[in-house]
């Protein structure tokens, strides 16, 4: 009676195929506006723990990370300089189900991030180049200020934002990609009478070559 959705009697060897099935359904299913958004989780040189959402943009579930994109001088991107780890959580609340990543981070491939940007719609290219994310800013007519600068500069007008012109914008030197290489993956399936399913699987990231290399995963199952 309590196990309609567990996970598997015997663990997987790795968390991250059923992950990627997990993330797949969330995203085709699209029950929420942001099924692929997670909580984000850094840390200052103090300890003191900090917390947003950001978009999880890619998966690799065979080397095993995550990568999302943000601004490198914001508050999270200045914690990530200094403490390169996070933890990061993926809420399926209609399939009842969360996924925890921990690990360290690394900054993406400026290729990579150069890639993604120019994939994206030319009002949010805009908008990348015209915030310096969590810096204050003393009205909002400042800010809308800085964006029509902005536009100014790169020749755009608010017709070509209109019509998602295809216009070359250059990814500011501050915006870019983090990767988060998983050290420690937790998958929960809700249960009935809160007896959840949990399972827990860590690894070892050596780093080499600029890259991690890992250990295999070890598997084990928690109380709820
Ligand atoms: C659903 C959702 C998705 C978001 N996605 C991103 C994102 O992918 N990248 C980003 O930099 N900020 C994103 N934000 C804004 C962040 O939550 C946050 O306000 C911003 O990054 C500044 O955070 P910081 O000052 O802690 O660095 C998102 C917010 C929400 C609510």
């Amino acid at each position: 009676m309590f196990d309609d959705d567990a996970l598997p009697d015997i663990l997987p060897e790795s968390p991250l195929p059923l992950a990627r099935q997990w993330l797949d359904e969330a995203i085709r299913e699209h029950k929420t506006p942001n099924p692929n958004a997670i909580a984000l989780a850094t840390s200052d040189e103090q300890g003191n723990p900090s917390c947003r959402f950001v978009l999880l943009k890619h998966l690799d579930h065979e080397a095993g990370y995550l990568v999302f994109y943000t601004n490198y001088d914001s508050r999270k991107g200045r914690e990530l300089a200094a403490r390169p780890r996070a933890a990061a959580t993926l809420l399926m609340d209609h399939q009842e189900r969360q996924i925890r990543f921990e690990g360290p981070v690394l900054t993406s491939p400026s290729e990579e991030s150069d890639a993604y940007f120019a994939s994206r719609p030319l009002i949010s290219r805009v908008g990348s180049a015209a915030s310096a994310q969590s810096s204050p800013i003393a009205s909002r007519e400042d800010m809308l200020q800085r964006v029509q600068e902005t536009m100014a500069r790169l020749g755009i007008t608010p017709a070509d934002l209109l019509q998602n012109r295809d216009i070359p914008v250059p990814r500011p030197s501050n915006w870019g990609g983090f990767r988060l290489w998983f050290d420690r993956v937790e998958l929960w399936v809700g249960g009935k009478g809160r007896v959840h399913d949990r399972a827990v699987w860590t690894r070892t990231l050596e780093p080499a070559d600029g890259s991690f290399r890992a250990s295999p995963w070890a598997g084990t199952r928690l109380q709820p």
